[in-house]
Formats: structure tokens, sequence, C-alpha cells
């Protein structure tokens, strides 16, 4: 390894270890809101991301972003910085997404409210949207609700992504909105867990005459 590399690699080393405290510090001053105690881990967020399709043209959601971890693995896949909306709660995780990702539209606001954080008279239709917020606190009627917004609001074709570490759906399916299947459990995460994966529903097929 040359010189220039190791020195990426200790900074990126450093970079990591000092999130992993900051997250871990914001998570023990409002669990509820952070929802994790450490960022998801690297091969999480390449599942998270290979599993939303970005393939269909438009800009892409990200909701509670965190650190930036699921937005690199984004970039990492190719995606183009000024495709990305990031929509971060935390003041100074927002100014630190600022930093981090010049070209990444981040915002900081609230994520469960797209028509007033966007501001956009609900025109932006979204090819994916990944979604990382915690709705433990949400009922599951509310949960259902908001996931329908959420839908009206991607591209024809396009997926919402959920992280979570429930074993069972977080929103169960909504009949002629969106249906939900699950990548297989990344054990790496802390603590392991799964991608959620909500699509379209698939429209009745017609009886045979
Ligand atoms: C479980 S962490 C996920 C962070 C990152 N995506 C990851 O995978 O490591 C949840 C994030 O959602 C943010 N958050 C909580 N409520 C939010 C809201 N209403 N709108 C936007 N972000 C929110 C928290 O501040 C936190 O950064």
């Amino acid at each position: 390894m040359q010189r220039n590399e190791r020195q990426t690699s200790n900074a990126e080393a450093r970079e990591r270890r000092a999130d992993l405290v900051r997250f871990f510090g914001t998570w023990v001053r409002n669990p509820i809101k952070m929802g994790a105690v450490a960022p998801s881990s690297a091969s999480y967020c390449a599942t998270m991301v290979a599993a939303s399709t970005t393939e269909i043209d438009g800009p892409i959601l990200e909701l509670g972003p965190g650190l930036g971890v699921v937005t690199r693995a984004l970039l990492d896949a190719g995606v183009a910085p000024s495709r990305i909306t990031s929509i971060e709660y935390d003041r100074d995780f927002a100014a630190t997404l600022t930093r981090r990702f010049p070209g990444v539209n981040v915002i900081h606001g609230d994520g469960f409210d797209l028509d007033a954080t966007l501001a956009d008279g609900g025109a932006t239709r979204f090819s994916t949207i990944l979604f990382a917020i915690p709705i433990v606190k949400l009922p599951q009627a509310e949960r259902q609700a908001l996931f329908t917004r959420y839908f009206a609001r991607l591209a024809p074709g396009g997926n919402l992504t959920q992280l979570s570490y429930l074993w069972t759906p977080p929103v169960k399916p909504v009949a002629g909105v969106f249906d939900v299947s699950a990548s297989p459990i990344v054990w790496d995460n802390i603590p392991p867990a799964r991608v959620w994966i909500y699509r379209p529903a698939r429209l009745p097929t017609k009886p045979a005459p």
C-alpha cells in the first residue's frame, strides 16, 4: 500500500470510529428519535441500495440519513450526487452531511411531512425512497397511511426500502397500493437486520371470460 493510500484509509478508519461514538452519544440522549445504537454496516447499506429501484430515472429520496452511511453506499453504487435528496431531523447531523457530501441536496427537516419539508406542492416523483426513520411509536394504521403518502410520491415502478430491526413486516401491505417482502438477514449489522422492500401492489388479474 502506498503512503497516500495508507493515510486515506487511516483517516477513514478514524472518521468511522468518531461517527460510532457520536451516533451512540446521540442515541443515549434521544433513543426514540435515533432508533439505532450504531450506523448501519457497509453490507447492510449495500443491500439496501441494491434493493432500491435506483435504475429508474429521476431523483432519489433518503429519509433519516444519520451520518451518511447509506448516502455513501448510493454514491459508491454510481448514483450521481445531484439525484439525491437527504432529509435529516438532527441539525448537527444535517450540517455534517452537507459538508461531507457536496452536490447532495441535504435538507434539515421532518421526513414524515414531505409536503412541508420539500415545499414542492407534491410535484416531485422519486425513483425510489430509502427510509430509515424509526417508526416504533406509530400505530400500524398510521404507518400504513404514511407509506401510502410516500407511494403517491414514487415514479411508476419505483419502490421504498426500509431499515428496520423487526423480524416481521414493520408496515403491513395496503391492498391496491403496496406489497412487502424482505432481504435475507444481514448478520454483520448491529443488530442483525433485514431490508424491508415495499413494491407497488400488483393489479388483480382479470378472470378469464
Ligand atoms: C436509525 S438512524 C439511521 C441512520 C442511517 N441511515 C443508518 O442507516 O445508519 C435514524 C435517523 O433518522 C433521523 N430521524 C429521526 N426522525 C426523523 C424525521 N422525522 N425526519 C428525518 N430524520 C429523522 C435520526 O436523527 C437518525 O439520524
